[in-house]
């Protein structure tokens, strides 16, 4: 979809959406158009008992007395009470609709909406920013056209007070949408088309950004004494690997802070439990088993993208969970990178073993600031917090409320569980230095003090479980059904507040 903004001055021909405000009060543009028709839009909000109540919509078709196509009356509430996700939602509305009825060009009128101009064109910039994560579609399978299936939107004309100022505040929006895109993209192949090797391809695209890409195959993890890693993916026909990209935004020079941020994703590209296989119903969902992985892609290109002033560093364990002749046995113990030894217990606990050599590769190569990780860890997660938050766990207070903060402002929101020592003794092992799995009680938490085996003390680290914020079957405002990309959004907005120069 093609978005575009100019200046306030409606079209006479396509679609066109205009804002209501509560108590049905049109802005000026409305005003006019409802002039023009003879005031046929205030009758129409009258007899169809709209009030320009948030999230209403009202549909007329070839309006009297205008050459558009269609008007559309689209409620906002308060205008005074809009924040800058309500904008989002109001755009994402838009395109939704527009889509569902086949209109294929579209404008939309952005009064002046804020205290001043500068705040009109942010709301103009946010309404596009949702417009864009809206118009995402996953249909590269499909080769047959249903039909009667109606045609996407194509163009979206933003109409603007200061149309300049507000292409301004789209530009690096439409960056970090991009990287959303990419993220849901990486998730919702299926996992004969997405494996390591196939998954370091796709992340190699981010190089004409200038971000630079390498992986270790698994002769280098060898060497590295990468056993947790390396046992997981021994069953797989697939190369396991360990992506590595480095985003360098800051200027430089001496006497800088140069120790970068790091970002640690579980990239499983499929799941079947292994020996400890998982029951046939539901498995293919493990095709997004390398969610983690996806996102600190995805926001490594929203990041070169907008040309964040950052150093980053992102680490990501590429691994399929396979059960073959040559894949890991209930019981066996393995050597991790750390020099710590874990007896596997289960083997569909392995996000936790992936994580575990990344997160020690990450700390010994670049000694991070901090650590953000991201893993599709355990369902348990989803059985406490649903698919509304994601599962925070950090050794530090302050770094968690940043992500909280981050989460809050961009509807990707998380939510904090804790760590104690209680819970750690559930992992202990009675033939290794620690055990894979703990009991039944608290399997988000377990898994969490099993990552935080692997982190120096001195290091602040968050690790962000997002089982059951990574796909979604329920569409919501700007995030449609399936890969959802979530924590593109939250870490680019936790690098822009908190780590950018
Ligand atoms: N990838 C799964 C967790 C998962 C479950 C992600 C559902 C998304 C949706 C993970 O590797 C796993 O299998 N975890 C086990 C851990 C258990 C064996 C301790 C789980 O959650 O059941
Ligand atoms: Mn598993
Ligand atoms: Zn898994």
């Amino acid at each position: 979809m093609k978005i575009t903004f100019s200046t306030l001055r409606l079209p006479n021909r396509g679609a066109l959406a205009v804002l209501v405000t509560a108590d049905r009060k049109l802005l000026s543009s409305g005003k006019a158009l409802d002039k023009a028709a003879d005031g046929a839009l205030a009758r129409a909000m009258k007899a169809n008992d709209f009030q320009g109540k948030k999230n209403e919509l009202l549909d007329l078709l070839v309006p009297s007395g205008l050459g558009n196509s269609r008007l559309l009356l689209v409620g906002i509430g308060e205008p005074k009470k809009l924040k800058s996700l309500d904008l989002q939602a109001i755009g994402s509305a838009i395109v939704s609709h527009m889509n569902g009825v086949g209109e294929t060009q579209a404008s939309v009128a952005v009064d002046s909406l804020g205290r001043n101009k500068a705040a009109s064109a942010a709301s103009a910039g946010h309404l596009a920013y949702g417009a864009r994560l809206q118009s995402y579609r996953f249909d590269r399978y499909k080769t047959k056209k249903k039909p009667g299936r109606k045609k996407p939107l194509e163009k979206l004309s933003v109409l603007a007070d200061d149309a300049a100022e507000a292409r301004r505040v789209f530009a690096p929006l439409d960056k970090v949408a991009a990287g959303v895109h990419f993220t849901r993209d990486l998730v919702s192949e299926p996992a004969n088309v997405i494996f390591p090797k196939s998954l370091v391809g796709r992340a190699k695209k981010l190089q004409a950004l200038g971000v630079k890409v390498r992986a270790l195959g698994v002769a280098e993890m060898k060497k590295l004494g990468m056993g947790a890693l390396l046992g997981v993916g021994q069953g797989s026909a697939k190369e396991s690997q360990l992506l590595v990209l480095e985003w360098n935004g800051t200027t430089g020079g001496r006497g800088q802070d140069r120790k970068p941020i790091a970002f640690v994703g579980k990239g499983v590209t499929f799941d079947t439990g292994g020996i400890s296989i998982k029951p046939a119903a539901g498995m293919e969902d493990m095709k997004w088993d390398m969610g983690g992985a996806g996102v600190v892609i995805g926001l490594f290109h929203a990041l070169a993208g907008r040309k964040a002033k950052v150093r980053a560093v992102g680490v990501c364990g590429l691994v399929e969970n396979m059960p073959s002749g040559m894949a890991q046995r209930p019981g066996d113990i393995v050597t991790s990178m750390s020099g710590q030894t874990i007896e596997v217990l289960n083997t569909d606990a392995e996000g936790r073993l992936v994580l575990a050599d990344a997160l020690w590769y990450v700390q010994e190569k670049y000694r991070p600031k901090a650590i953000v990780d991201l893993a599709t860890l355990t369902g348990a997660i989803i059985v406490a917090l649903g698919h509304e938050h994601a599962g925070l766990f950090s050794n530090d207070d302050e770094l968690s409320e940043r992500l909280t903060d981050a989460g809050k402002s961009v509807g990707e929101p998380v939510w904090r569980l804790p760590l104690g020592e209680g819970y750690d003794k559930a992992i202990d092992s009675g033939a290794a230095d620690m055990k894979n799995i703990g009991n039944r009680a608290g399997g988000s938490i377990t898994a969490a003090q099993f990552l935080q085996r692997f982190i120096k003390d001195d290091t602040p680290w968050a690790h962000l479980d997002i089982a059951g914020v990574t796909w979604s079957s329920k569409a919501k405002p700007t995030v449609p059904k399936g890969g959802t990309g979530f924590g593109v959004r939250l870490l680019d907005r936790l690098v822009k507040d908190h780590y950018e120069s």
